[in-house]
């Protein structure tokens, strides 16, 4: 009986253990939600926009957040929290996050807000563009 019991707290407790390595991680997971002047939006500009993005993503964010947009930038490697890889975020976040985000910046860390620095439309050719990241 007391065999029986150990090996069912032992099943349990592997299910358990299994279920929790498939969470995400915290940063992924748990995503701000979208303020309401910019939740909805949709991106105007289709895949044509993507070279046009890879431009001003050139200039104004691949110092930080690397080439490829993995967080590997120069000015990235000594901030904490480290730019965001944005292909992973890609995965999870929606389209008006990233506008919202990078429009209005993050506090708390080096992402400032780049409304007023680039226009609407310059922040909807990096969203197509890091959308043709991998
Ligand atoms: C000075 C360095 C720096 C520059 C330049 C920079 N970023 Fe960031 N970025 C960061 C940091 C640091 C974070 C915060 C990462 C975190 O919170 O985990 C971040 C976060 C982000 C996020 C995710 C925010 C979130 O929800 O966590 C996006 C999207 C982003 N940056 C896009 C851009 C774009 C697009 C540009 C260029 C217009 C840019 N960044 C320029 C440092 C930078």
């Amino acid at each position: 009986m007391k065999k029986t019991l150990l090996f069912l707290f032992i099943a349990t407790a592997l299910t358990l253990a299994a279920c929790n390595s498939s969470v995400q991680p915290q940063t992924i997971a748990t995503l701000a939600p979208v303020p309401d002047e910019y939740a909805g939006k949709t991106n105007p500009l289709g895949t044509d926009a993507v070279s046009a993005g890879a431009a001003v993503f050139k200039t104004n964010c691949e110092v930080c957040h690397g080439p490829q947009g993995h967080g590997d930038g120069p000015a990235g490697t000594s901030l904490d929290p480290a730019p965001k890889n944005l292909p992973e975020l890609t995965k999870v976040a929606t389209d008006d996050y990233l506008f919202w985000r990078i429009s209005t910046g993050k506090d708390g860390t080096a992402m400032v807000a780049w409304k007023g620095i680039l226009t609407d439309e310059q922040i909807w050719q990096i969203i197509s563009y890091i959308h043709a990241l991998e």
